[in-house]
């Protein structure tokens, strides 16, 4: 028995010892740093490539706890997740609005909840955000203007652009047309469709196209696309009456379907913008902004409420002649996947 006693009390002195040895281990152990994030969709590629990117970095360091919820382009669905994981006590909300103007309201609660908002690759306007880290939109835009009116100086185009509900469907918008407009006032260019994409649906660009096409009888000369997803219904529309291929037709995201088109010939160019740094600058940013420290930006973009200290980077064309060097060899695309 007294055997039996002793051998109970070095257990549980053991264990006394390892469970207070864990209870300092634990004490010693940073705080988590607790990270929302919320996105708009996954049914564009370039998404799913910036949500994977942030649990990888996530995944690669332990003082990172990631929550991340997607809305399905639904601005009350965002409203409730945000409001969810505000609810969960996140440190700093990364926030790419479904609409640019409602989500204002969602920047309004997590500051009084006392956090920092960083507007992820859209902003969000009429709110006080603290950081917004994007591309340069207006550029993206531009890149694709320039890229049409040098392939297409002159004809019928159909002008397409991204959701209304979305700023950078605007700042593209804008970039390109500083390109097209001055042809169109020349006269050498006729606007035959200038039409916005409600939540950027392929299927509605699809549609656009086809009543273009039958208003103008078939003659098209460009078509600017505002990005990769709307420009596969627009080659859907062309193919349709035997066009695709001999239309001009601009994207952007560098979608693995885009880079097969280009390769085909069915679509002329992309933007490649490098989703995979976006990403993890959004969470690097974040973590020094929960520290206090300081994060270095280099613009500033108005959002109607104040002046935004922005991080944007860089874009960059993507067409038949260079798809293999800033596509593949960068690793963003698999050659196996864009030669299929
Ligand atoms: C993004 C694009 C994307 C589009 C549709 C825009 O705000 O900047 O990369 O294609 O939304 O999801």
């Amino acid at each position: 028995m007294k055997k039996i006693l002793g051998a109970a009390a070095v257990v549980f002195s053991v264990l006394f010892i390892f469970g207070l040895a864990d209870n300092c281990h634990a004490a010693a152990k940073p705080k988590k740093i607790k990270i929302g994030v919320s996105l708009p969709t996954q049914r564009d590629e370039r998404w799913v490539r910036d949500a994977q990117k942030m649990k990888e970095v996530a995944a690669k360091d332990p003082t990172i706890d990631l929550k991340m919820q997607i809305c399905d382009n639904d601005a009350s669905k965002q409203m409730s997740q945000c409001e969810n994981l505000i609810a969960q006590g996140i440190d700093i909300l990364i926030l790419a609005p479904h609409d640019a103007t409602s989500a204002a309201a969602i920047v309004d609660e997590a500051k009084a909840a006392g956090l920092k908002v960083i507007t992820y690759d859209r902003l969000v306007l009429d709110s006080d955000v603290d950081l917004y880290i994007s591309f340069d939109n207006k550029e993206v835009g531009r890149l694709m203007g320039k890229y049409l009116t040098n392939v297409a100086p002159k004809g019928n185009y159909i002008v397409l652009a991204g959701s209304p509900t979305d700023n950078n469907a605007k700042l593209y918008r804008e970039g390109a047309l500083e390109f097209i407009k001055p042809l169109a006032d020349k006269g050498d260019i006729k606007i035959v469709t200038d039409q916005w994409i409600t939540d950027w649906q392929p299927t509605i660009a699809m549609n656009l196209v086809q009543n273009a096409l039958t208003a103008n009888n078939n003659k098209i000369d460009a078509i600017l696309a505002p990005n990769d997803n709307t420009a596969g219904g627009v080659i859907q529309a062309l193919e349709q009456v035997g066009l695709a291929g001999k239309v001009p037709i601009t994207g952007q995201d560098a979608e693995v379907t885009a880079a097969q088109r280009i390769v085909k010939g069915t679509q002329t160019m992309t933007v490649y913008k490098d989703t995979r740094e976006l990403a993890s600058e959004a969470i690097q940013a974040a973590i020094k902004m929960v520290k206090g420290e300081p994060v270095a930006s280099n613009a500033t973009l108005n959002n109607r409420k104040k002046d935004v200290p922005s991080i944007l980077l860089k874009a960059q064309v993507v067409d038949k002649s260079n798809i293999d060097k800033v596509l593949i060899d960068s690793g963003y695309l698999k050659k196996e996947d864009v030669y299929k």
